[in-house]
């Protein structure tokens, strides 16, 4: 990757920027080809992947640019619907490339097993019996996937929770430590759960009941902090120093109200749903541990956090569970999700989970920053319009034109636009 710092790539037209883009990430420009539908998911493949296939679903992808993770340059496909979030991630990623760009880590990539055991008359009982037998039992664990232990995942431990009171009393609950590399990991641990079914009753005396992987992957996060020197923030009439106070208060309404906090993390998920789709991961299952994580001090809050620094910086952090892969599901059989592995240059299901992570905060730093400041919809008008003139029937030139009327006229919406579009048909 040479650069992605690519001015003027908006102006382009589509083909171009493929090219540009697979140039400055280093790919063959062939490489890129999977980012159109025609050569992306072909029926065949979708008929594999689920039930009573009739047909694929489509998404713009987008790039996001000027990406600095781990002083490595990173173009970023992303594929969603909503107008401004690209171009939103890449003029607060241009932002934080002033600071140093985006520091990111991960933790291991374990995973959490639950076995549920029920009919259990001696719960504590049953509890040591599983610790004594806990080495035999983690060996059993591994054998459920012999090719992730060849390559140094599997079993890690066994955590055993008592629930005293629930509506079917108390019960026994297993937790499966399991390292799954570079995998998302819900087959292995499922997998290994299931396989372990049998002993953990034989032992226990107990049923077991449900045995599933955990979404709320709190073993496996990603963090990630970036620094806004405090002069890049002004624009217009706004100074930096009012921009970085107006996102600090933006963010204490977030991290005390819940409902504020929702859209918040709405926000966030923007940037990190919108990664994970384009590389074929499991939106549901990061967006469920997500929102789990953001409640698990008991009140819901804010995923990220926004401060001031000695220097008078900005400084934010995220910190989000993250369960995705880089092998097997669909990362591995479509086509585009694998073009956008490697435009990114991807080689670990990690490096994957710091560039996510990254996105979300620069998404979430671009919605503060407009809501803190003009207010979100002005960015949002002239894309938002298009769409709108789109829906109400305009096609080929007169899409830009009459977006540029419901802009100006400051009414975006359908009936307002099919009326124009009437009068100026009328005119003809
Ligand atoms: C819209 O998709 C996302 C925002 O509502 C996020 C926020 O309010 O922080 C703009």
């Amino acid at each position: 990757m040479k650069t992605s710092r690519l001015s003027g790539f908006y102006k382009l037209a589509m083909e171009e920027r493929r090219q540009l883009a697979a140039q400055s990430a280093g790919v063959m420009p062939e490489e890129t080809a999977p980012f159109l539908p025609a050569n992306g998911l072909s029926a065949v493949e979708a008929d594999h992947m689920i039930e009573n296939a009739v047909g694929i679903y489509s998404l713009p992808l987008g790039i996001a640019l000027n990406f600095l993770i781990n002083d490595r340059e990173v173009l970023v496909p992303m594929a969603i619907e909503e107008p401004s979030v690209v171009a939103g991630a890449s003029f607060m990623a241009k932002l934080a490339r002033a600071g140093g760009g985006f520091k990111a880590k991960v933790s291991e990539p374990h995973m959490i097993g639950q076995i549920q055991v029920l009919d259990l008359t001696d719960l504590r009982r049953a509890k040591e019996i599983l610790i004594e037998h806990k080495q035999e039992i983690l060996s059993i664990a591994d054998q459920a996937d012999p090719v992730l232990k060849k390559l140094g995942g599997g079993s890690r431990d066994l955590e055993i929770n008592i629930i005293e009171e629930s509506k079917i009393g108390a019960f026994l609950v297993v937790h499966l430590i399991y390292d799954v590399r570079d995998a998302m990991g819900a087959n292995a641990v499922n997998t290994a759960c299931e396989k372990l079914a049998p002993q953990i009753e034989s032992l226990t005396g107990g049923r077991v009941h449900l045995r599933i992987l955990s979404n709320l992957a709190d073993r496996r996060i990603a963090s990630v902090s970036t620094r806004i020197p405090v002069g890049t923030l002004a624009f217009g009439d706004y100074p930096g120093e009012k921009v970085r106070d107006g996102i600090i208060e933006a963010y204490a309404f977030a991290e005390i109200d819940p409902y504020r906090a929702a859209t918040h993390n709405k926000g966030i998920m923007n940037g990190v749903d919108a990664v994970v789709i384009a590389t074929g991961n499991d939106w549901r299952a990061i967006e469920a541990g997500a929102h789990a994580y953001a409640v698990r001090s008991g009140r819901y809050t804010s995923l990220s956090t926004w401060t001031a620094n000695s220097d008078g910086d900005l400084v934010g952090a995220l910190e989000i569970p993250m369960a995705v892969g880089i092998i097997g599901g669909a990362t591995k059989v479509h086509p585009t999700a694998r073009a956008a592995l490697h435009l990114m240059g991807v080689t670990s299901a990690s490096q994957l989970a710091e560039i996510i992570v990254s996105v979300g905060l620069a998404q979430n730093l671009a919605a503060l920053r407009a809501l803190a400041t003009e207010g979100i919809q002005r960015g949002h008008m002239s894309l938002h319009a298009r769409q709108v003139a789109v829906a109400a029937g305009a096609s080929g030139d007169m899409i830009g034109k009459l977006a540029t009327q419901l802009v100006i006229d400051k009414v975006i919406r359908v009936d307002h636009a099919v009326e124009i579009l009437k009068s100026w048909q009328q005119k003809k």
